[in-house]
C-alpha cells in the first residue's frame, strides 16, 4: 500500500479549506463516501464513470487521493481523484467532477489548484490529465490553468470518443 503519508493529507486539507471558493467542508474520501461518489460520477460522466470497485481501491489501496467537498447541508458538491506515479514523478488527474447545480462557481479551478498542490507535496514534477475532445468545459479549464495538449488518442473512451492528453510541468516544492 502506497497511500500518501498523513502529513501530506493534513497540509493538503488545510490548503483546500483555506482556499475553497464555497462554504462547506473538504475531506479526503472514506469508504462511507463511495456510494455518493459513484452516483455523482454517473451523473457527471456519460461514459467511463467511476465504479464502486475503482472508488474503493482508490480510497483504500491505490497510490491516490480522492478529495471531496460537501456543502454546509452535507450535499456532495464535487470531487476529484488524483493518482501518483512516483517513479515518473508524475501525478494524474483521473477525474474531477462538479455537480451541475454547483458549476460555474470556481470549484473546478479550485480542484486544479489542489491537484497542483498535491503533486508538489508528493514531489511530483509533472501533472497529466485527459479529457474527451468534445469536453469544452474541461479542456478550457485545463488550458486556462496552464496545461498544454500533448496528443490526441482515438477511441479512448468506452463510447468511442477520442481523448486529449494534457500536461503541465511544475517545480519541485
Ligand atoms: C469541467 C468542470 C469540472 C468545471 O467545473 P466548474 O466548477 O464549473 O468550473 P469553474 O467554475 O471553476 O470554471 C473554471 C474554468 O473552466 C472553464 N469552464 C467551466 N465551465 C465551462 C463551460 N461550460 N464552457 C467552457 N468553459 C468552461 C472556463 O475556462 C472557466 O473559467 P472562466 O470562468 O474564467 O471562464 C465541470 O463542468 C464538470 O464537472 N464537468 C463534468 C465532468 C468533467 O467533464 N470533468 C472533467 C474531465 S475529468
Amino acid at each position: 500500500m502506497l497511500k500518501a503519508p498523513p502529513a501530506v493529507f493534513k497540509k493538503l486539507l488545510s490548503f483546500a479549506n483555506k482556499t475553497c471558493p464555497m462554504e462547506g467542508t473538504t475531506t479526503i474520501a472514506q469508504t462511507g463516501d463511495i456510494a455518493d461518489l459513484v452516483a455523482q460520477s454517473a451523473r457527471c460522466f456519460s461514459t467511463n464513470a467511476l465504479t464502486t470497485r475503482q472508488a474503493r481501491y482508490s480510497i483504500t489501496k491505490g497510490n491516490s487521493i480522492v478529495l471531496l467537498h460537501r456543502s454546509k447541508r452535507g450535499e456532495l458538491t464535487s470531487s476529484c481523484l488524483i493518482e501518483f506515479y512516483p517513479k515518473q514523478v508524475r501525478a494524474y488527474l483521473n477525474a474531477v467532477c462538479v455537480e451541475f447545480s454547483y458549476r460555474g462557481r470556481g470549484l473546478g479551478r479550485w480542484y486544479m489548484t489542489l491537484f497542483e498542490k498535491a503533486a508538489a507535496l508528493t514531489g511530483c514534477h509533472t501533472l497529466t490529465s485527459t479529457a474527451a475532445v468534445d469536453n469544452e468545459a474541461s479542456l478550457r479549464l485545463h488550458l486556462n490553468c496552464g496545461f498544454i495538449v500533448t496528443g490526441q488518442q482515438d477511441d479512448y473512451y468506452d463510447d468511442g470518443r477520442a481523448a486529449c492528453h494534457m500536461r503541465k510541468n511544475i517545480r519541485e516544492s
